[in-house]
């Protein structure tokens, strides 16, 4: 069942039931070595997934889960051995998130058992943030959405390894690196794969095994535009040119410097003009300040990391 979060829809099954997590990874056409978040209603809920259990998770994890949960934070610690091999891609950790919304709270609390869920989308295709946008992908693949509004935040959450000394972001989201610091009192760190160079197969490999796979991707091809007002102009005008003499249509996506707008109309702009038809999109980058950094990861990977200076 499809459920909307603060977040993205995600798309939800018993995570301690192999069989249901499965028949997940069939409905969004998913590599089974992408491992899921496990999301949970309350903080005792982390007792039966992690290692230990709650009491043996790091102080800054116990202080993460106080400050910012419920919230769009994925929290990554050694998992129990009840927790199925299905549901963590084989790996020996997993990946633990409470959500905002009331709704996806309810539904779990509801459902008595931890809820293991990926974006309701087909594998490779942009998030869905709205109960629109998950039929769009999933009718006729899954047995129910619940329709709620559009979601708040609009990438997913910021997925933070806990098993080391101090947290490393694993995915960058709302939830920035400063933020971060600031509730824990500790130095926080990036993920090497986050800041080399992702062209670089060599030197790309990615903790976060779902960083790997293509993402985001509308139709359309995408395309990334950094450089300032004049550049970007001036790229806009040639790529635009180049395109409708090639008999395409091209459409541009900027948002100033505002990430949270652009974090929360992106993936939503990026399927309402695939259905308008378009054929290139240009998408100006936005500055990686603060959730900016988050947003950025976003359109690199939805542009292939096609990137025009
Ligand atoms: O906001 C969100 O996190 C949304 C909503 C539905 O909660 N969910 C979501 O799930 O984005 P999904 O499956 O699309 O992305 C999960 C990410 C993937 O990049 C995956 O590789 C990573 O979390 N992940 C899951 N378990 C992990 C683990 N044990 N270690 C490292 N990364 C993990
Ligand atoms: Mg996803």
């Amino acid at each position: 069942m499809a459920f909307p979060t603060e977040t993205v829809y995600g798309l939800g099954a018993n995570a301690l039931n192999a069989e249901a997590v499965r028949s997940v990874y069939e409905a969004k056409g998913r590599p089974s070595d992408n491992p899921m978040i496990v999301h949970i209603s309350k903080i005792e809920d982390m007792d039966e997934l992690v290692a230990g259990g709650y009491i043996r998770i790091s102080p800054y994890a116990k202080m993460a889960a106080k400050k910012l949960w419920p919230g769009p934070l994925t929290m990554v610690f050694v998992k129990n051995p009840s927790v199925p091999d299905v549901t963590t891609g084989g790996l020996v950790t997993v990946a633990i998130r409470m959500p905002m919304n009331e709704t996806a709270r309810n539904l779990i609390a509801e459902s008595g058992v931890p809820v293991a869920a990926p974006s309701a989308n087909i594998s490779g295709r942009p998030s869905p943030t709205t109960a629109e946008d998950v039929l769009e992908d999933m009718d006729g693949r899954i047995d129910a959405v619940i329709m709620g509004d559009q979601c708040d935040v609009g990438i997913e959450s910021t997925v933070v390894d806990m098993t080391g000394d101090e947290p490393v972001i694993l995915r960058p989201g709302i939830i920035t690196k400063e933020w971060l610091e600031a509730a824990l009192g500790c130095p926080v760190s990036y993920d090497k794969s986050l800041l080399v160079n992702m062209n670089d197969e060599e030197e790309f490999k990615p903790r976060s095994p779902g960083m790997k796979y293509t993402h985001y991707s509308p139709k359309a091809k995408v395309r990334l535009i950094a450089g300032d007002d004049e550049t970007f102009s001036r790229k806009v005008m040639e790529l635009g040119i180049e395109a409708k003499r090639e008999g395409l249509r091209p459409a541009i996506l900027e948002y100033g410097n505002d990430a949270n707008k652009a974090a929360h109309k992106l993936f939503a702009d990026l399927r309402e003009l695939d259905r308008q038809g378009y054929d290139i999109i240009l998408i100006r980058a936005i500055d990686t300040k603060g959730a900016g950094f988050g947003v950025m990861n976003r359109m690199l990977k939805s542009a292939g990391y096609d990137i025009v200076k």
